[in-house]
C-alpha cells in the first residue's frame, strides 16, 4: 500500500514531474523503424507532450515539439525536405535540432535579421537501432544508447510490436516483476476461457528477487522444479527502469501521459538450423490489437492477458487501498528503487542502470534463462515440438493483431510452407 501522495509521486511524468524527469534520463523506444517506410511524418504523444517524430530526406530522424514557433500551426501538418521538417502555414524550416534554418518572407523583407536564432523548436534526439526509433528527452548530456546484447544475435526473424495502453505506466512496468500471476493468468485463465476447469497449473512454492545492475532478477520455483532449474538461478528480468526481459523478446512501457502508455516489444526468433544463414531484409513493425468488436478486452494471446489486468486495475491504480501479499515483495523492491532514485537525482546522481560509457554501451549482456533455446538453431522437427518454439506456427503468440504480411514473412523466413493461423486467433482479432 502507499499514501496518496507517494502514488501520486509514482504515476505523475507528465511535464514538471519527478518521475517524469527520472524517466527522461533513459533513452525511450517511441516508434518501429520500419514506420517510416511508408510514412515521413507520424504526430506523437510522450511524457504528456505532443510531438512530431519524422524522417526527414537525408534520412535523419527528428523528433520536435507538435506545434510551430512562429504561430504554433500543427507540423504533423508539415513536409519534410532533405534537411529537417517545414510548417505548412508560412513556410518555416526547422533542423532536427530545432534550430530554425528559413523563414520564407523575413528572409527577403529583413535579410539581415537574426531573428531565427530566437525562433528554435523543442527537440529531442532519435536513434535508430534494432529496428527501433529511441528517443532522448532528458537534461543533457545524453547517457549512451545501450545496445542489449540480444541485439547483436543473427540469423534471426525480428519484429517490432507496439500496444496503445490505456492507463498509467506504472502498473504495466509492475507486471514484470510479478511471477505468480504467469500461474493463474497465462496457465489457468486460458484453460477457464477454453471452458476446459480441469487444468490446475503448477504452483509457485518459492520466489526470490535480486537486484542486479540493471534491475531485477526474479526466480521461481514451481511444483516440478527444483533448485537446479533455469527459471530459479537465473530467472526473468525486470530491466530499469520500465523495460521486461524474457529472453526472445523485450517489452517496454513508455508514458504517453499518466493516463496512457506505450508498449513497445521487440521479438526475435532464430530460423531453423537448415536455413543457415539469414539476414533479414527489413524488420517489421505492427501494432496490436487490444479491444474484440464486441467491446470487450481480447484475452487470446499472453501480452493481451496481461494488459487486462494492467487496464483492470483503472486509469492510474490506486494504491492506496491495494493489499499486498507475499508475491508482491518484488514490487515493493521496484517501488523502493524509484523512491532512492528519485532521491539520487535530487542530489544531482545518474538513476540505476544509467551508461555513461561509450565502450561499455557497445555490446551489454542481461541475465538469461536457457539462452540456446532463443539464440541457437535446431532443426524444423524439433522447433516444431518445442513446448515454446512451436506456438510461431500460429503467429504471434504474444500480442494480438499480428498482420498477415508480417505472418507471412516469418514462415518465409523460417522456410515453412505452411499457413495455418487458427481461426479463432483471427476472429478474435
Ligand atoms: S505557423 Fe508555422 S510558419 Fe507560420
Ligand atoms: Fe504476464
Amino acid at each position: 500500500m502507499l499514501t496518496a501522495e507517494k502514488n501520486k509521486l509514482l504515476c505523475d511524468i507528465e511535464p514538471g514531474s519527478a518521475m517524469g524527469d527520472l524517466l527522461r534520463r533513459y533513452w525511450q523506444p517511441i516508434a518501429g523503424e520500419s514506420e517510416f517506410d511508408k510514412i515521413s511524418i507520424k504526430p506523437v504523444r510522450f511524457f504528456g507532450e505532443n510531438l512530431v517524430l519524422y524522417k526527414d530526406g537525408s534520412g535523419q530522424f527528428g523528433l520536435v515539439d507538435r506545434h510551430c514557433t512562429h504561430r504554433r500551426a500543427d507540423l504533423s501538418y508539415g513536409w519534410v525536405e532533405n534537411c529537417g521538417i517545414r510548417c505548412s502555414y508560412h513556410g518555416w524550416l526547422f533542423g532536427a535540432d530545432g534550430r530554425c534554418l528559413e523563414q520564407p518572407f523575413d528572409d527577403i523583407a529583413n535579410p539581415g535579421t537574426r531573428l531565427k536564432e530566437r525562433c528554435s523548436v523543442k527537440a529531442y534526439p532519435v536513434r535508430p537501432m534494432a529496428g527501433i526509433l529511441w528517443a532522448y528527452m532528458g537534461p543533457d548530456p545524453a547517457p549512451e544508447l545501450p545496445v542489449w546484447e540480444p541485439f547483436t544475435w543473427k540469423n534471426g526473424f525480428v519484429e517490432i510490436v507496439g500496444c496503445d495502453i490505456p492507463c498509467n505506466w506504472l502498473q504495466c512496468q509492475e507486471n514484470s516483476i510479478d511471477p505468480v500471476h504467469f500461474e493463474w493468468m497465462h496457465d489457468t485463465w486460458p484453460s477457464r476461457i477454453k471452458g476446459d476447469a480441469t487444468v490446475t497449473a503448477p504452483k509457485h512454492l518459492k520466489l526470490a528477487f535480486d537486484e542486479f545492475e540493471f534491475g531485477f532478477q526474479y526466480k521461481r520455483i514451481r511444483e516440478g522444479m527444483n533448485e537446479k532449474d533455469p527459471m530459479w538461478i537465473t530467472g526473468r528480468v525486470a530491466l530499469w527502469p520500465n523495460g521486461f526481459y524474457l529472453g526472445g523478446h523485450f517489452e517496454w512501457r513508455v508514458p504517453v501521459d499518466n493516463e496512457n502508455s506505450l508498449c513497445m516489444c521487440w521479438f526475435f526468433s532464430r530460423v531453423p538450423l537448415e536455413k543457415g544463414d539469414y539476414a533479414q531484409a527489413r524488420i517489421p513493425t505492427w501494432y496490436g490489437k487490444i479491444k474484440g468488436e464486441d467491446g470487450r478486452w481480447i484475452t487470446s494471446n499472453v501480452i493481451n492477458q496481461d494488459i487486462v489486468a494492467w487496464v483492470g486495475q483503472g486509469r492510474i491504480a490506486d494504491r492506496t487501498v491495494e493489499k499486498l501479499g507475499m508475491s508482491d515483495v518484488g514490487i515493493t523492491k521496484m517501488r523502493q528503487r524509484l523512491f532512492e532514485d528519485l532521491e539520487a537525482i535530487s542530489r544531482g546522481r545518474d538513476p540505476s542502470g544509467v551508461i555513461r560509457d561509450a565502450d561499455r554501451a557497445k555490446c551489454v549482456a542481461l541475465p538469461i534463462a536457457s539462452p540456446e533455446t532463443h539464440r541457437d538453431a535446431i532443426s524444423t522437427e524439433d522447433m516444431k515440438k518445442h513446448p515454446v518454439l512451436k506456438n510461431r506456427l500460429n503467429g504471434n503468440r504474444w500480442v494480438a493483431g499480428q498482420p498477415d504480411d508480417v505472418y507471412n514473412d516469418f514462415m518465409d523466413a523460417m522456410g515453412w510452407p505452411e499457413r495455418k493461423r487458427p481461426v479463432a486467433l483471427k476472429a478474435a482479432e
